[in-house]
């Protein structure tokens, strides 16, 4: 049995730590977020390689962030009651046929991750990422071999044991990844996999709106977004009961995120779709943001383990906030950085 199966583009984080003329050179404004072409990316990361400076590498990407989290977890938790490692968590997606993609494998391994990852012939998809003496990142994408997803990588019997289904909106970029998300989909409806799908990003929902609306309905079990995203989507401007209440009938149960002020749950309840909503605010927790990379991706992993761990969704919901509010005091989506123990303490494990 599996506890989550995630579907995402496999993005490496390659960090350089640069001088600000160095980031001035790119042309681009700091903080920013740039999607470059394959020459771009090449020539960058030879430049960010060269001289012996200190690079890390990071398996990132959204999907694989929340995995990570999940894995995290679950490693902690196994420590703490002297348990060997499991390796519940499976991640899915594309790499080039390269020594990046190898690389990006091999840290997911050691993360604790089961890997279906299928090699493409083109180049591994990376997340340059530029960090200045300020701390601020500036990041530039290729997504390379990501794109070439297609239903032919998925594991369906492994899916198949699988509790939760977990991908982002970001699986609308190609029509072979999207085919194969709606295929993963239709199978776990069909086999009592739960499916959670979160939105990704304003520009996605804007791109695929109309998608999304006749696509979603009876597909998905959890739909998180943020609030722009969940305004886009639901077309209105008002307050976030409202604009819960407009796209109801898109899942089951409706979470949006409100960055430090935590998140607002929408239910549906069960069978019923006449029943009002339940709504509940789940507050957020007061911290000093450092750098708010990878907050919606740690929710995400927050919010499955709890339910995984037995949680409600309010209570999940809770553990979801306390951990994304732990990531946004560390640079990147970095769990290692964390306290363990103050973590497992809040998960009540
Ligand atoms: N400044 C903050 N202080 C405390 N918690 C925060 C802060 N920013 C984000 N969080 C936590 O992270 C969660 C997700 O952040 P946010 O609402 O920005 O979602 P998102 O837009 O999907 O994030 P991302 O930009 O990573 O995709 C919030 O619900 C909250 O729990
Ligand atoms: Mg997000």
């Amino acid at each position: 049995m599996y506890s989550v199966y995630g579907i995402g583009n496999p993005l490496m984080d390659v960090i350089g730590f640069e001088s600000y003329e160095f980031r001035d050179s790119l042309g681009k404004p700091p903080g920013s977020i740039n999607l470059i072409d394959e020459e771009e990316s090449k020539l960058l990361m030879a430049n960010v390689n060269k001289d012996n400076r200190k690079i890390n590498m990071v398996a990132g990407g959204s999907c694989a962030n929340t995995i990570r989290g999940l894995a995290w977890l679950e490693n902690i938790r196994l420590k703490r009651v002297k348990r060997p490692p499991g390796s519940d968590f499976v991640y899915s997606g594309a790499v080039g046929n390269d020594e990046l993609g190898k690389q990006y494998i091999s840290l997911m391994n050691k993360y604790g991750i089961r890997t279906e990852i299928a090699e493409k012939n083109s180049i591994t998809g990376s997340s340059i990422i530029i960090v200045t003496p300020d701390h601020e990142r500036t990041m530039f994408t290729h997504l390379g071999a990501c794109r070439q997803f297609s239903e032919h990588d998925i594991r369906f019997d492994i899916l198949e044991e699988s509790i939760f289904l977990y991908f982002l909106g970001f699986m609308w970029d190609t029509d072979s990844q999207k085919n194969a998300i709606k295929k993963a989909v239709d199978f776990a409806r069909h086999t009592g996999v739960k499916v959670c799908f979160d939105l990704a990003g304003p520009f996605v929902v804007k791109r695929y709106r109309d998608e999304f609306l006749s696509w979603l309905p009876g597909n998905i079990d959890i739909l998180l977004g943020n609030r722009e995203e969940f305004k886009s989507l639901a077309g209105i401007e008002t307050g976030d009961r409202e604009i819960l209440k407009k796209v109801k009938d898109l899942a089951s149960v409706l979470v949006l995120k409100r960055g430090e002020d935590g998140c607002m749950i929408a239910e549906q309840a069960s069978g019923n779709k006449d029943k009002p909503l339940r709504f509940t605010d789940v507050c957020g927790e007061t911290v000093e943001a450092k750098d708010t990379t990878g907050a919606g991706d740690a929710f995400s992993a927050g919010l499955l383990y709890g339910l995984l761990k037995g949680k409600g969704i309010v209570s999940a919901a809770e553990f979801a906030n306390y951990l994304a509010s732990r990531i946004v005091t560390v640079p990147g989506c970095d769990y290692e950085a964390l306290e363990s123990s103050s973590v497992l303490l809040r998960a009540s494990l």
